[in-house]
């Protein structure tokens, strides 16, 4: 029995949660596994409760879980708070906690989807999956930051840091990937400019020497988000900082059709995984059925993956969303087709795993 402490969130979150939760009710039985699910307050909803995005019982249920499932969180509601009591600071206090350093975010095309993605067929003919790995609890998220009065207004800052052991990490995780996928790391810096991407340049060249199968090249960070478009074929895992590799995996996103397609992983090389779609919370469709929530059933797919070692279940959560997608079924973010709303999408999930 695996505990899944699950944080719906704000907007769209709990939406596309409830759809996952039909998906795991269904993985459950077929798989003969037990999941005990539960549910806790985090983000905008939390604030509003107990005034903190991050309440002591949703950081203690997370941390004696086996694997946590999130939403999204934010909203304009909570827009005009002091930034340490945003719901997206609450986020970064959950990463930071459960320690998830490692950010996996495949960027992967359907093959039925090749109409949806902006680009080119021709570009497209070798399909498209590049896995960004982000750097998730350190750099400018986390460096020193602040706000101070000066004769004319302010001056704020925030400010990119990285150490040795936190590049190390991070670089060892996507060196590992690499060698089971394309064998091919690209690390993405702006070491031309920053001291911080100078010391990671240096820190992932080094550790690449433990790998001599796998190619390392360094790209900056503004070439390899032209290249990302330029010509995809050419990744296969992107390793970056924290900030770039937000950046660069909404863009790679938007490669696959849309961003409600794309799940991510959160780990930290033992127990406790996070597992959350890119996508926000996307107020403007909220409570309008229109969410995709395949991004989300993904990320599911990725913690029974990566948390629970039940890799049949997740290429049957896969390959059931290629047939739906085959069978041209669509959310309305994907363009044309069949179009299905939110729960449609979930039921349909359910019956094709059934079959
Ligand atoms: C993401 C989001 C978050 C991030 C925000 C909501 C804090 O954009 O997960 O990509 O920047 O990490
Ligand atoms: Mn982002």
């Amino acid at each position: 029995m695996y505990r899944i402490t699950v944080l719906p969130g704000d907007g769209i979150g709990p939406e596309v949660i409830d759809e996952a939760l039909k998906v795991l009710n269904v993985i459950s039985n077929k798989y003969n596994v037990k999941f005990d699910t539960k549910k806790y307050l985090f983000g905008g909803i939390a604030i509003d409760k107990y005034n903190t995005p991050y309440p002591k019982e949703t950081e203690e249920a997370c941390l004696n879980s086996d694997a946590v499932l999130l939403g999204a969180v934010g909203g304009p509601k909570w827009d005009m708070l002091d930034g340490d009591k945003r719901p997206e600071a609450g986020l970064l206090a959950l990463r930071k906690s459960l320690g998830v350093y490692a950010n996996l975010r495949p960027a992967t095309l359907f093959s039925p989807l090749r109409g949806s993605s902006p680009l080119k067929d021709e570009l497209l003919k070798d399909g498209l999956d590049v896995l960004v790995v982000r750097e998730l609890t350190g750099g400018i998220y986390f460096g020193p930051r602040g706000t101070e009065k000066t004769e004319y207004g302010y001056k704020a800052y925030d400010t990119e840091v990285y150490d040795t052991k936190e590049i190390e990490r991070i670089a060892y995780i996507a060196f590992e990937i690499a060698k089971k996928r394309k064998k091919k790391v690209t690390s993405v810096d702006k070491a031309n400019i920053l001291d911080s991407s100078r010391l990671w340049r240096k820190v992932v060249n080094n550790v690449s020497q433990k790998y001599p199968d796998i190619e390392l090249n360094h790209l900056y960070i503004d070439n390899c988000s032209m290249q990302l478009i330029k010509d995809p074929s050419q990744f296969d895992v992107i390793l970056t900082s924290n900030m770039f590799g937000d950046i660069l995996s909404d863009e790679a996103s938007q490669l696959t059709g849309s961003i409600g397609m794309l799940p991510s992983a959160s780990l930290r090389g033992d127990k406790v995984g996070l597992y959350e779609p890119v996508h926000g919370s996307a107020p403007d469709i909220a409570g309008t059925k229109k969410a995709n929530p395949l991004a989300t059933i993904l990320s599911l797919a990725m913690m029974l993956e990566y948390s629970f070692d039940m890799v049949d279940a997740a290429k049957d959560i896969r390959q059931a969303v290629n047939n739906i997608l085959e069978d041209g079924y669509r959310t309305a973010d994907l363009g044309k087709g069949k179009i299905l709303n939110t729960q449609e999408m979930g039921d349909i999930v359910v019956k094709y795993l059934k079959e």
